[in-house]
């Protein structure tokens, strides 16, 4: 069921298969240079991707353009005060300008930030700062076939062991990502979260939550563990941050909007100090690197998260993805996290050895076989990470239909057929720094 209809639309179109082979053979088996026009299905992200609603358009027209002070802000701070219970909050223009803002205040050089798993921005931001980032992942992420409810969880013993290492006074903060982006979009459970919190006292740290996917997150604890049945999704939401010293937040997930993020506080200490890197780096505290207009649009959208039944619905289409592809037996990392389907593409490409990049093979491939564009998140992006090659496809929220999701499946399964004609891929061309080289590099088939 979907509790929604479409007032605005977009045209697509799949391009011919010779177009399609002519677009990626030119965007370098890079599905980064692609034109989004010659694109019929963009599974790239579902950041900043989905479709608003009419009433954060309407809130948009509200919004309050001041240089400081706008009545727009303070609709902002009264959605993140109720939706997620801090007091104070800074809003940046993505998520990265929170991690920027808030770890530019809370670490110094030396210090070492355990997390469930960063993300790649997370991670930069904290390298920027000087300090070292540690996943701390749970073991039961390891097995993509494993049906287990919580694998996003943060490993608390591998915490401990990380404390024995470095000692607690190297880490002055904890942080844990809800949903766990970088482990198939797995949620975390409650209990994780407060034994999280726990550890993070226990060694006199900040507990800082990454909040980008936090009413999914909430969902599956609804769904998935023993006591929350009959609690709704905005106190479960809440129930999660009480735990929490902070949060960074990019609008551009669960506040549903385009563009917009966060960062939010207990401590007033805290608060003063980031309100002065953000006007260094976003701008005036009340706007943030944001006009009016956006803050409106993401005040509403965080409401909107957890009002019923808005997220129930999108977690649920991700998962309809999943079965569909699961049906057509292409390998799915189990579960279907709670934005995206995660495939692996080490075993639908099994005769493509790692460092040709089977994942890179899989996502030119299904936009070659059906113009669906999704991202690789293995040996390309992560160059020797020893993690899974995994590809994923992120569905932008409230924008694609039943029949998209068939197109996707059927796609998928042309592939499955078709990974004869397939070989792998090597790079021509990369930029010079090696962590961002799936963003721009150039590759080519290999030659026999
Ligand atoms: N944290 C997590 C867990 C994320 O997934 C992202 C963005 C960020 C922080 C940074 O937020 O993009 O607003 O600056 N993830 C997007 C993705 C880009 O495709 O997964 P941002």
């Amino acid at each position: 069921m979907r509790s929604y209809k479409a007032k605005m639309v977009e045209p697509i179109e799949l391009p011919s298969r010779e177009e399609r082979e002519a677009a990626i053979e030119e965007a370098g088996y890079n599905v980064f240079n692609l034109d989004a026009r010659d694109v019929y299905i963009d599974l790239l992200t579902d950041s900043g991707t989905g479709t608003m609603s009419a009433d954060q358009w309407a809130a948009m027209i509200r919004g309050d353009e001041a240089y400081a002070g706008s009545r727009s802000f303070n609709n902002l701070a009264d959605a993140v005060r109720d939706v997620m219970g801090f007091e104070y909050v800074v809003p940046t223009h993505q998520g990265r300008g929170a991690e920027n803002v808030l770890y530019g205040v809370l670490l110094e050089e030396g210090d070492v930030i355990p997390n469930n798993s960063h993300f790649d921005t997370t991670r930069a931001h904290i390298v920027n700062q000087g300090a070292e980032p540690v996943d701390c992942p749970s073991p039961a992420s390891r097995d993509p076939n494993s049906n287990e409810s919580f694998k996003g969880n943060f490993d608390i013993d591998a915490g401990y062991a990380l404390v024995e290492e470095v000692g607690a006074d190297s880490i002055p903060v904890v942080v844990l990502t809800i949903t766990n982006n970088s482990v198939a979009g797995q949620p975390v459970s409650m209990a994780n979260i407060r034994a999280t919190a726990e550890f993070a006292r226990d060694i006199d740290a900040m507990f800082v939550i990454d909040a980008c996917r936090f009413a999914e997150n909430a969902h599956f604890i609804k769904e998935h563990e023993a006591g929350y049945e009959d609690t709704s999704v905005a106190e479960i939401a809440r129930e999660q941050f009480e735990q929490a010293d902070a949060i960074t937040m990019s609008g551009k997930k669960d506040a549903l909007v385009n563009i917009g993020g966060f960062a939010a506080m207990r401590d007033e200490t805290v608060f003063e100090h980031a309100k002065q890197r953000a006007i260094l780096f976003e701008g005036f505290p009340t706007y943030g690197g944001l006009s009016g207009r956006d803050i409106e649009a993401m005040a509403v959208g965080l409401r909107e998260a957890v009002t019923p039944p808005y997220v129930h619905e999108r977690v649920e289409q991700v998962g309809e993805l999943g079965d569909m592809l699961s049906e057509r037996d292409v390998p799915v990392y189990l579960p279907t996290g709670g934005h995206a389907v995660y495939l692996d593409a080490g075993e639908i490409f099994s005769h493509v050895p790692k460092e040709h990049f089977p994942g890179q093979v899989l996502v030119c491939a299904l936009y070659r076989e059906g113009g669906v564009r999704g991202v690789e998140l293995g040996e390309f992006a992560f160059p020797g990470a020893d993690r899974p090659d995994l590809v994923r496809l992120a569905l932008p929220r409230r924008t694609y239909s039943r029949e998209h999701l068939e197109h996707i499946a059927e796609t998928a399964e042309a592939v499955m057929e078709s990974t004869h004609e397939y070989d792998g891929l090597e790079i021509v061309e990369e930029p010079p720094m090696k962590e961002l080289r799936h963003f721009s590099a150039k590759l080519e088939p290999v030659s026999e």
